[in-house]
């Protein structure tokens, strides 16, 4: 069977960096270590909003949207997740969007096995948003197995070849990979026996 890996930019611009960033792990995981992997790249402008508001939930109920990527979820083996920093924490894209799917069930992300990434043009790496997210992450049922992140993107990645271009970036990317892939494979031993 093969292994369905979303993958999300929790970012709204067009011109993301960490969508640059997707595109590239999902082709270094289906060509280094997971050869089957079905990737379904979610776009989050496909899931904006109103922002969250409880009266809101109570007069309207949860939007169709919310409980759509949360299906998405569901449908996924394992996850890809790769986080701007806007404030020393999530985009309000993707905080709205996770505070609506969290009404359907706090297990956002169900128990899934998950690699979590961040982006930054600065520095830093996009650090704090990418420590919050995976400190966090167990009260929302996600399994993280790897995680990484890029600062100074413009040096860190060829625009050219869409590839990361240091050997540091591109092994800890790499680390990040392959444990996803072991752990479903590991789950596919498992399952078998
Ligand atoms: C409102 C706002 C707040 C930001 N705050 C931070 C921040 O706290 N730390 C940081 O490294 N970059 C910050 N940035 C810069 C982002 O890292 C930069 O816009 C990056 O490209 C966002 O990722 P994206 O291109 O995938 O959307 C901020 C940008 C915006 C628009």
């Amino acid at each position: 069977m093969p292994h369905k890996i979303l993958t999300l930019a929790a970012s709204n611009n067009a011109h993301s960096i960490n969508r640059a960033l997707v595109e590239h792990a999902a082709q270094v995981l289906k060509s280094e270590f997971l050869q089957d992997a079905e990737i379904d790249t979610l776009d989050i402008n496909d899931f904006e909003m109103p922002i969250y508001r409880a009266d809101r939930e109570q007069n309207d109920g949860i939007p169709e949207a919310a409980q759509a990527f949360y299906d998405r979820i569901t449908a996924a083996d394992a996850l890809m997740i790769f986080f701007p920093e806007h404030n020393g924490t999530y985009s309000a894209a993707y905080k709205n969007l996770f505070d609506w799917a969290s009404r359907i069930k706090m297990a956002i992300y169900q128990d899934k096995p998950a690699v979590f990434l961040a982006a930054s043009p600065g520095g830093r790496g996009a650090a704090k948003v990418l420590e919050f997210a995976v400190t966090t992450a167990p009260f929302f049922w996600a399994k993280v197995v790897g995680s990484m992140s890029v600062g100074k993107f413009g040096e860190a990645f060829d625009k050219d070849t869409g590839m990361l271009s240091g050997s540091e970036h591109a092994d800890a990317l790499n680390a990040a990979l392959s444990a996803l892939a072991h752990t479903l494979q590991g789950q596919d031993s498992l399952a078998a026996a």
